[in-house]
């Protein structure tokens, strides 16, 4: 149950050396990370376990604050939620949160706020400004608690102290400090990375191997709070998807997700941590399944119908459980509050947009039960939730449908369907909005799945992001698109438009298609390969093309750095991904799925990082002197591979380079006179 198992490339890692190919520079020893009061973790097994257990495994019976986490509200410089959780299966008993401008302490206790009691996840709900949110996950059985306050009303650019409490009689505590984003034009900092996943063994708190469980994952955490340059933390950080990967831990996703939220607490608890919606945060079903959960035609509403049932709204109760973000207003079909599965934000003159491709890609979710084994009967996880061979999650127009239109070669909100797609109408609106904004410069988008990707094991780039989304990001001039998914780096050049014509080729096809067949992968046009200059440092004028990074290095156990070139012309090669890969079978004799379907040559890939699949990115915004003259400059620090848990090679230690493999600025007037 990975995604990167599903094959259908025969391409071995060879590298064009027409594209800047990165590699590791300069290495010396990170410092120590500065005081937080999350708990460190702890080995419960004398030695690492041998894999990820196969049966439920008990979590705590304490209340203790843990997992501490702030996100943005939808204004930045006023409104910060904070939000955490227990260590397992009790509610607090009367959680509360204190905050203050000055420390929390016996003489200054702060403004106190007392939760309610939890009630279970309900996205049909608007949340108060304090809340506390149950989740019954439906594969294992167990309950787990989650707190949040929405702070507003704050003053920018400020450092706020809080202390959270569970209440107890005799209560145990929790707290840092952050800072508000600064008002109006304002320099400040921030990060990226995708695909985290979890440490391994030693440095979990559960003292667990999860599936994807690498300790890069500590590193990449550690590495956000002492960036290589020494210059300092971020503001706040983006989390690309594909947070944990509990979904493939069917029958321990709260402690999965107890294990992140400990890790990545290191530094959310410090500054908000800003998510995207992946594919590995969709997960299973809670019931016994007939049939096979996201094969039936018609989207969501028609898989309910045939009985399928997910763990949560559409499979994301464990994240929307535990992170409350900006609130989009919008309401889908079906009644739940799209809260948090797409959303934006603005920082100083740059605006951002997280947004969930889940939604509109033709790849399926990474919940997958597919096996090419005979007679393989479902998978039963601890609840008696039975998950037949041949399931696979598939979330595609569960915000509403989308329609070819000819003209643009694209595909948008579907209105004859009196149902159209509510993100990317979401999305036009605010796009539309922020370029009418005098207070915007720049546009940041971030989600999880790649429009392009040249990796070969990995999942390749796919054609419904293309069809849906790169029209709007064109026609509005984002400027940056950040993804993770793929678990490498990956760079483009600035496109705008694509090339007409059909320049892939079906090499596994769907059915449907033909194999050697032509097909259209709207493949994004390249404006140009030569950087401008900005004092002294390579640039890119982003008002005449989009650059998109693939930042997919967080962590996990799967690193998929190797990228495809066409042997016939050196050129870089994509996979593509055109039609839903179609998953074949029968019970009686095994599934399998089927990969990318196309290829492509890609003259858009910039940069690749085949040394190194791990890495975080750093972000310093200059709003310059005037309207329109802000610029990004951008550095990707690699981090070397720790280990691949699994084998004996555990060593647990690694030093971050201080020097970055990559270094550009970004801006709509750099290179201009
Ligand atoms: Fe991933
Ligand atoms: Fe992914």
């Amino acid at each position: 149950m990975s995604e990167s198992n599903t094959g259908g490339s025969d391409g071995k890692a060879t590298f064009t050396r027409r594209r800047f190919i990165i590699g590791t520079v300069g290495v010396s020893a990170v410092a120590a990370l500065g005081g937080t009061v999350v708990r460190a973790p702890r080995a419960v097994a004398s030695g690492p376990p041998s894999g990820p257990p196969t049966t439920t495994l008990p979590l705590p019976t304490t209340t203790e604050p843990e997992q501490l986490l702030l996100t943005w509200g939808s204004d930045p410089a006023r409104e910060v939620t904070v939000s955490w959780s227990a260590p397992g299966t009790v509610a607090q008993p009367a959680p509360t949160l204190a905050f203050s401008t000055r420390p929390i302490t016996a003489h200054n206790p702060g403004w106190l706020i007392k939760l309610p009691d939890p009630k279970p996840l309900d996205v049909t709900q608007r949340y108060g400004e304090a809340a506390s949110v149950s989740f019954a996950d439906g594969l294992n059985g167990q309950t787990t608690y989650f707190y949040h306050v929405q702070l507003t009303a704050l003053e920018p650019g400020t450092r706020y102290y809080y202390q959270v409490s569970d209440g107890a009689a005799a209560p145990s505590t929790a707290g840092a400090s952050f800072e508000t984003a600064p008002h109006g034009r304002a320099k400040f900092r921030f990060s990226s990375y995708g695909d985290l996943a979890t440490p391994s063994w030693d440095l979990n708190t559960s003292g667990n191997i999860w599936h994807e469980s690498c300790d890069n994952s500590w590193f990449a955490v550690t590495a956000i709070e002492n960036p290589g340059d020494g210059k300092g933390a971020p503001l706040f950080h983006l989390l690309n998807g594909d947070l944990c990967y509990a979904n493939l831990d069917v029958d321990n996703a709260p402690g999965v997700w107890r294990d992140f939220g400990n890790n990545v607490a290191r530094s959310s608890a410090h500054r908000p941590w800003m998510p995207a919606l992946g594919n590995h945060e969709c997960e299973f079903g809670v019931d016994t399944m007939s049939g096979h959960p996201g094969s039936a035609a018609g989207g969501v509403a028609a898989q309910a119908a045939a009985g399928n049932y997910w763990n949560g709204p559409y499979g994301f109760g464990h994240y929307l459980s535990r992170f409350l973000l900006p609130d989009n207003g919008v309401t889908n079909w079906d009644g739940n509050r799209l809260r948090g599965n797409f959303y934006t934000f603005q920082v100083g003159t740059v605006k951002f947009i997280s947004l969930d491709a889940d939604d509109i890609i033709y790849q399926d979710g990474a919940a997958n039960y597919v096996i090419n084994t005979a007679n393989t009967g479902p998978e039963t996880t601890t609840t008696g939730a039975e998950i037949p061979n041949g399931t696979t999650t598939y979330a595609r127009f569960y915000t509403g449908g989308l329609q070819l239109d000819a003209k643009e070669d694209s595909l948008v909100p579907d209105y004859a369907s009196g149902q159209p797609n509510l993100q990317t109408i979401w999305l036009e609106g605010t796009l539309a909005q922020a370029r009418r904004d005098p207070s915007v410069d720049m546009i940041v988008v971030f989600m999880h799945q790649c429009a392009m990707s040249t990796s070969v094991p990995g999942n390749g780039s796919d054609l419904g992001i293309r069809q849906a989304w790169l029209p709007l990001f064109d026609k509005y001039e984002v400027d940056l698109v950040l993804s993770g998914h793929e678990h490498d780096y990956e760079r483009t050049y600035p496109v705008r438009g694509y090339d007409a014509g059909d320049f892939g080729t079906v090499v596994a096809p769907n059915p449907g298609q033909v194999k050697g067949a032509a097909v259209d992968t709207r493949r994004p046009s390249v404006v140009t390969t030569e950087p401008q200059a900005f004092n002294g440092t390579p640039a890119w004028n982003t008002g005449e093309g989009t650059v998109y990074l693939v930042l997919g290095g967080g962590g996990t156990n799967g690193p998929t750095n190797t990228y495809g070139t066409d042997t016939a012309d050196d050129k870089p090669q994509a996979k593509v991904i055109t039609t839903r890969n179609a998953v074949v079978g029968t019970e009686a004799t095994g599934f399998s799925k089927n990969g990318a379907d196309s290829v492509e040559d890609a003259p858009w890939s910039a940069a690749i990082n085949p040394t190194d699949a791990y890495g975080y990115s750093i972000f310093d915004v200059d709003p310059g002197q005037r309207p329109g003259e802000t610029t990004i400059t951008f550095q990707y620090f690699a981090i070397p591979a720790v280990t691949n848990e699994a084998g004996s090679a555990h060593d647990g230690t690694t030093t971050l380079p201080t020097q970055p493999t990559e270094k550009f600025v970004f801006g709509r007037r750099v290179g201009r006179p």
